[in-house]
């Protein structure tokens, strides 16, 4: 965080200074909620979560360095006490934010969508780090930190040497984004699909849209909405606010947009981006680059071209982001995640999350690597959770289209997932197998021994399902951990 007086920080949040803290003290270091993690100069946050009550902390943090506590109930120790430790990290932010942007150059970008937010925020967040190299000078979510704690502790990140704050924001329902955008006021509003993730929570992909489009009201008096053109619930975000818009998309739709788009044998994106003039793009910015992405899918480049609007909007010569595109590795876990296993089988661990919407893509970049090198394909799957009402419907849709793709051999673990194979099953005319299994044990007493050179494998499920582990299983990966401790 900037470096602020204990006194700022009061009445930044309405809080009450206990009298044994010092108002000129200042916090130089974060602001943390964990306090395992503090350092001298901190500000801890006694948070109340699902799990544990950090007011148990404030003693640990305190005598690590923290220089206050942020508390609901008074404690020993320097504290600011607040009526809702939630409230006062928003208010937190908002007030740093506001510091910033008075002293200075920051650049708020906000990022949402149905699926690929954390993708693309950690693609959008390296090719700004190689756009600006200075230490700080970019600042982004980390992880999947992208709720009403996560958005504002990712915000108190940054400092007076931060140009670009870059933020996955969240919604699981109407008014999230609103709440989101009023503590962080955006300069550039990315939206990138509405889809089915989370339909349960929002009621329909009506509402979704309703819920997403908030991202676009969030932008500052002179901001820019980047939209993604393929997506027409996304592009009928423009006439949400006044400003400028940038879209993005295939030939003919977007204006940044990728020409000659195709996949290459290792399924990854290869396209000509053109970023056009368009008010939004400074004439530096402006022009065009081969990408070759290392990033696995047809579904990514989308991401891809995402990142290239934005970095257009902030004035990065187009040659130089796709260069930098063409460079980047995913750096979040279990998305698309590709291991060549030394015995020529492939492992495509892609079970960090799932939603209908990426659960075709991904199968289907499945079936794209299987054509290209005649190889056997096996689609390991899990349930995809929070559909709602269709949740059986859409799974049974899953397994019928591993059918239509001709995937060599389906396996469905665990009862929730149990319709995909059903759906596979009913489907008929299946080449393949499909097997169920109850568990990721099982799963992988099936799978393993059965494994010849050349096979391919994807793994996909929702977090809860654990599937990433049995990816991490037959990649070795955990073995290879486990014998290092
Ligand atoms: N445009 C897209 N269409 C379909 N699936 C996509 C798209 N972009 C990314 N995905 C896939 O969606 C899954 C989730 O990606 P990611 O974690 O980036 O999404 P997210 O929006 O951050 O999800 P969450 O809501 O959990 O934060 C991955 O499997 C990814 O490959
Ligand atoms: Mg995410």
């Amino acid at each position: 965080m900037i470096d602020v007086s204990l006194g700022d920080i009061a009445r930044a949040l309405g809080g009450i200074l206990s009298a044994d803290a010092d108002p000129a003290a200042r916090v130089t270091g974060r602001v943390t909620i964990d306090s395992r993690a503090v350092a001298e100069g901190d500000l801890f946050v006694a948070f109340v979560g699902e799990q544990a009550d950090g007011h148990r902390f404030v003693p640990q943090a305190l005598a690590a360095g923290a220089v206050a506590a942020i508390v609901e109930r008074p404690q020993d120790g320097p504290h600011v006490l607040v009526s809702d430790a939630l409230e006062a990290v928003g208010a937190l932010a908002s007030f740093v934010l506001a510091t910033l942007r008075e002293a200075g150059d920051i650049t708020v970008v906000g990022i949402t969508g149905s699926s690929g937010k954390t993708g693309t925020k950690d693609l959008l967040a390296g090719v700004l780090r190689d756009f600006a190299p200075a230490a700080g000078a970019v600042v982004a979510t980390q992880a999947n930190n992208n709720n009403e704690l996560g958005v504002p502790l990712t915000i108190l990140d940054a400092t007076r040497d931060t140009r670009y704050l870059v933020l996955e924001m969240g919604a699981r329902g109407i008014g999230h984004l609103a709440y989101l955008t009023k503590l962080a006021p955006l300069d550039i509003a990315l939206v990138l699909n509405v889809g089915t993730a989370h339909a349960g929570e929002f009621g329909g992909i009506e509402a979704t849209a309703q819920a997403k489009g908030e991202l676009v009201e969030g932008l500052r008096p002179g901001g820019i909405a980047v939209l993604n053109a393929d997506d027409d619930r996304v592009l009928a975000m423009r006439s949400r606010h006044g400003g400028i818009t940038l879209t993005y998309g295939t030939e003919g739709r977007g204006e940044v947009r990728a020409e000659n788009l195709e996949l290459n044998d290792r399924a990854c994106g290869e396209f000509d981006l053109v970023v056009p003039a368009h008010p939004a793009v400074p004439a530096d910015a402006q022009g065009s680059g081969h990408v070759t992405l290392q990033i696995i899918g047809e579904h990514l480049a989308s991401g891809a071209l995402a990142v290239a609007a934005v970095a257009g909007v902030l004035s990065m010569p187009a040659g130089e982001c796709a260069a930098s595109l063409s460079a980047a590795n995913p750096a979040s876990r279990w998305r698309m995640e590709r291991t060549d296993r030394e015995d020529g089988v492939t492992i495509i661990n892609d079970a960090y999350n799932a939603n209908p919407d990426s659960m075709r893509a991904a199968l289907k970049t499945l079936a794209y690597l299987g054509s290209r090198s005649n190889a056997r394909t096996w689609a390991v799957l899990g349930a995809m959770f929070e559909l709602g009402p269709e949740s059986a419907v859409m799974h049974d849709a899953i397994g019928r289209l591993a059918v239509r793709l001709n995937i060599t051999r389906l396996v469905v673990i665990g009862d929730a997932a149990g319709a995909i194979h059903q759906g596979a099953s009913l489907e008929g005319s299946f080449g393949g197998e499909s097997t169920f299994v109850p568990d990721v044990d099982a799963a992988y007493e099936l799978i393993e021994p059965q494994l010849r050179p050349g096979d391919i494998v994807l793994l996909k499920s929702s977090r809860d399902s654990g599937l990433r582990y049995l990816g991490d299983r037959l990649t070795q990966l955990r073995d290879i951990e486990q014998g290092a401790h």
